[in-house]
């Protein structure tokens, strides 16, 4: 299986599918893989198999994504910081998934009643992922530079750099890659939100991104 790092380089947002359901031997990996961010994210991630209207929304089929055959409801106890949880855990789902030859498409544009999430009390919906097997690959996107997203100490160690790079891979709502990335004179990290639409996913996923970036393997 290719490495979460291989999984990152190769991840482009695709909004076309094949009409084709997930097989049965990949649902299982799936599911359990679920089971285990849920566990250390306190997080109620679903995989809903049959996306049905779920991407019916004029933005959706402007943009594509109608044609998802399954999805990810991303819920879970709506503390203050379920956002950036929603984002890490499911960047890593992401991954995994690429790791198995699907592909995705975060979406904060879905139709909420369709989606058929299960969303106990006291826990809040909040984002969809689109899952299947791409008609494409997707493509590579414009970019901002590691000099735009970080501050902090010039003087900077490898793995810092390493990091960002991966940081700047990780998919952003529209792109906007509003993130701040700090590093200190104690060499510790800060991860700043500069705002946007759900700008805190988006810090979520980043963080996700810059660890598996700067870990020694
Ligand atoms: C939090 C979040 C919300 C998003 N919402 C949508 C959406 O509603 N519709 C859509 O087509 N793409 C959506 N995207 C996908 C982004 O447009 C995409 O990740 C970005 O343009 C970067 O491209 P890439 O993923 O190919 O690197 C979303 C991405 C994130 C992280």
């Amino acid at each position: 299986m290719m490495t979460e790092k291989e999984a990152i380089l190769k991840r482009h947002s695709v909004r076309a599918y094949e009409d084709r359901p997930i097989d049965e031997e990949t649902l299982k990996l799936i599911r359990s893989k679920i089971d285990e961010l849920n566990e250390q994210g306190n997080l109620h991630l679903q995989l809903i198999e049959d996306a049905g209207k779920t991407y019916n929304k004029l933005l959706n089929i402007a943009m594509g994504l109608g044609s998802a055959p399954s999805v990810i409801a991303c819920a879970g106890k709506d503390d203050e910081d379920l956002d950036e949880r929603v984002g890490y855990y499911g960047e890593k789902l992401v991954l995994y998934l690429t790791q198995l030859g699907l592909n995705t498409c975060w979406a904060g544009t879905f139709n909420r009643k369709n989606i058929g999430a299960d969303v106990n009390d006291g826990e809040r919906l909040v984002i969809s992922i689109a899952v299947g097997y791409g008609k494409n690959q997707g493509k590579p996107r414009k970019s901002k530079t590691a000099e735009q997203v970080t501050a902090g100490k010039s003087d900077r160690p490898d793995w810092f750099k390493e990091g960002v790079e991966m940081a700047l891979l990780a998919p952003t709502a529209i792109n906007q890659q509003k993130f701040t990335i700090r590093l200190n004179e104690d060499d510790s990290v800060d991860f700043i939100d500069n705002g946007g639409v759900l700008s805190r996913v988006d810090l979520g996923i980043v963080k996700c991104h810059f660890e598996i970036g700067a870990k020694r393997e």
